[in-house]
């Protein structure tokens, strides 16, 4: 008889994790992970979803990460929600939620750090120095304490399924990646975690981000080729928003993501804007 959905086993201990995921290995169940920094949202619970129709075992992962915040960032008041967290997936099938101390992930002597280089480079990797380590680094802790045979990660965070797809191949990491579409608010802007932090009057502001998206998919469609032109307009887009500052605005390759001149229908267009202080990141296939 299948399952009904409950309340998942919470799990903090990773060698319980790793012991748990062993037996279901066993047991020859495919076991699905979807690394979060909790807060969930809509687009957080649609790859839980997504794992809970395609494997056998769904462990939701949530651990605000220190080593990925930069020391001026938001890790303190990264907003901490595991009661309404576990109520948003209340409704599926997940198995597991493994929430470990920082302490248990990093003991005072751990010592070892994940580098990516390549694709952990350019825009997010020259604006959040230490950001792709950090990421890099939990994720492959999470893949060998769960090693797990799926993993699933969203579009939203486009430069990190990069970095992630990087490291899984450099190391040959036996876990098969998904990637899956972002989801968005009925006005367009991107679900993020750090939504929360938007006011009224800053959320409206926030809107700038998709509307830039979508003015490079329409230019793209009515014809637009020239990057830099398309550029220009896009940022011309934030500079009548007082409190809007752009880190970047860029056209680039999916898979070098180094800039294009030519726009094409694979160029995919990254931005990160600090709206009234709260940084927010999006992105979109201009060919969608
Ligand atoms: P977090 O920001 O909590 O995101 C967890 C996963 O949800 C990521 O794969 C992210 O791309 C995905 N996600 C976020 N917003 C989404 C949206 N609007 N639609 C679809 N998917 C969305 O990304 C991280 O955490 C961390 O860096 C992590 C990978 C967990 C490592 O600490």
């Amino acid at each position: 008889m299948p399952k009904q959905p409950s309340r998942p086993t919470i799990i903090s201990d990773p060698h319980a994790m790793t012991a748990w995921a062993e037996q279901q290995r066993n047991a020859s169940r495919r076991i699905g992970v979807v690394p979060t920094m909790g807060a969930l949202h809509a687009g957080h619970v649609s790859l839980v979803e997504r794992s809970c129709q395609e494997c056998d075992a769904t462990v939701l992962t949530i651990f605000v990460n220190p080593t990925q915040f930069g020391p001026h960032e938001d890790f303190q008041k990264y907003p901490r929600t595991l009661e309404a967290d576990l109520a948003a997936i209340a409704h599926l099938l997940v198995e597991v939620a493994f929430c470990p101390t920082t302490s248990a992930m990093y003991p005072p002597d751990h010592a070892t750090r994940v580098e990516v280089a390549g694709p952990a480079m350019p825009w997010e990797g020259a604006h959040r120095p230490g950001h792709f380590s950090g990421v890099a680094t939990i994720v492959l802790k999470l893949f060998e304490i769960v090693r797990p045979q799926v993993a699933y990660f969203g579009q939203k965070d486009y430069q990190q399924t990069l970095v992630v797809r990087r490291m899984v191949e450099d190391l040959n990491v036996p876990v098969e990646l998904v990637i899956c579409p972002t989801l968005r608010e009925a006005d367009g802007l991107a679900m993020s975690s750090r939504n929360a932090y938007l006011s009224t009057e800053s959320r409206q502001k926030a809107l700038r981000l998709s509307q830039a998206l979508n003015l490079a998919q329409e230019r793209f469609r009515a014809g637009a080729r020239d990057a830099a032109k398309l550029r220009a307009e896009m940022l011309a887009l934030f500079t009548d928003v007082p409190g809007a500052q752009v880190d970047y605005v860029a056209l680039v390759d999916p898979t070098s993501l180094a800039e294009v001149a030519d726009l094409s229908e694979t160029t995919v267009a990254l931005l990160a804007v600090r709206v009234d202080g709260t940084r927010l990141i999006d992105n979109a296939r201009l060919g969608a």
